[in-house]
């Protein structure tokens, strides 16, 4: 069985912009994994644009199946993960020097960096994921690292304009795919994964964990609208008769 982690980021994404406190990424936690989440995915990062601390430490405690953090390689972050212990961090890239030119974690550029990053993390009894591009050389260096799973950055077959363009893409990922497995890691992906796109990926052999996050706050949105236009209406047409203000009204 595929594991979904469901990433809810953009459920924070959309609380910041009023810097308030809904909607809270702590209860979209629990509503999808009512929904059937195997795991619910947050990355906490430095400029903390859209998951704050306080998220992080209230899921550790409410999610009640697999927490994943995605991580900086970055020290005081790591310190955070060894502190608040997720079942998982996967390691991702923020900073432009440290992303390879599709967006993975460049760890064939930064591999002192990122393997003291790994050795950390295991030291402190924590599985560790690394984000890499399906691209022979990085995923060779990152498993030299002695990681439990490597999540394949979907991306570019996610954004491929043209059906060639997406075939070519979907071949270098079974190939990485093929690689990871041989070498006894689980098999992860994500990034840019919608409800067209996923089939072909969910059927890439032994692939464990799918990562998914703005389309599922996307269609969220979009099928939640009718349920919360009906809540506001009725809030206030229940305001107002209470108030006894429609009956003075002709209209009523
Ligand atoms: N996996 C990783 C490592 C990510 O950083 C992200 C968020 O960019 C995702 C999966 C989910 O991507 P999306 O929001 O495009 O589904």
């Amino acid at each position: 069985m595929i594991r979904l982690g469901v990433n809810i980021d953009h459920v924070a994404t959309i609380r910041q912009a009023r810097g308030g406190r809904e909607p809270d990424p702590v209860w979209a936690a629990v509503l999808a994994e009512l929904g059937g989440a195997d795991g619910i995915t947050v990355h906490l990062r430095e400029d903390r644009r859209h998951i704050q601390e306080r998220d992080v430490r209230l899921l550790r405690s409410t999610v009640r199946t697999q927490l994943n953090l995605e991580a900086a390689v970055e020290p005081t972050i790591l310190d955070l993960a060894v502190l608040i212990r997720p079942d998982q961090v996967t390691l991702v890239p923020e900073r432009r020097e440290e992303l390879t030119t599709e967006g993975g974690l460049d760890v064939v550029g930064h591999r002192q960096r990122v393997a003291e990053a790994v050795e950390r993390l295991r030291g402190a009894g924590l599985e560790v994921s690394l984000f890499l591009d399906p691209e022979p050389a990085q995923i060779e260096a990152g498993l030299a690292l002695g990681v439990h799973a490597i999540e394949l950055h979907t991306g570019r077959y996610a954004e491929a304009a043209e059906p060639e363009a997406a075939a070519r893409e979907l071949d270098a990922l079974i190939r990485a795919g093929r690689q990871i497995v041989a070498a006894g890691v689980a098999l992860h992906a994500g990034h840019g994964l919608n409800y067209q796109n996923v089939g072909a990926i969910a059927r890439i052999d032994a692939m464990r964990e799918l990562n998914i996050g703005h389309s599922i706050v996307s269609r969220a949105v979009l099928v939640g609208m009718e349920q919360a236009v009906r809540l506001m209406k009725q809030a206030i047409r229940e305001a107002v008769v209470n108030s006894g203000i429609g009956s003075t009204r002709p209209n009523g």
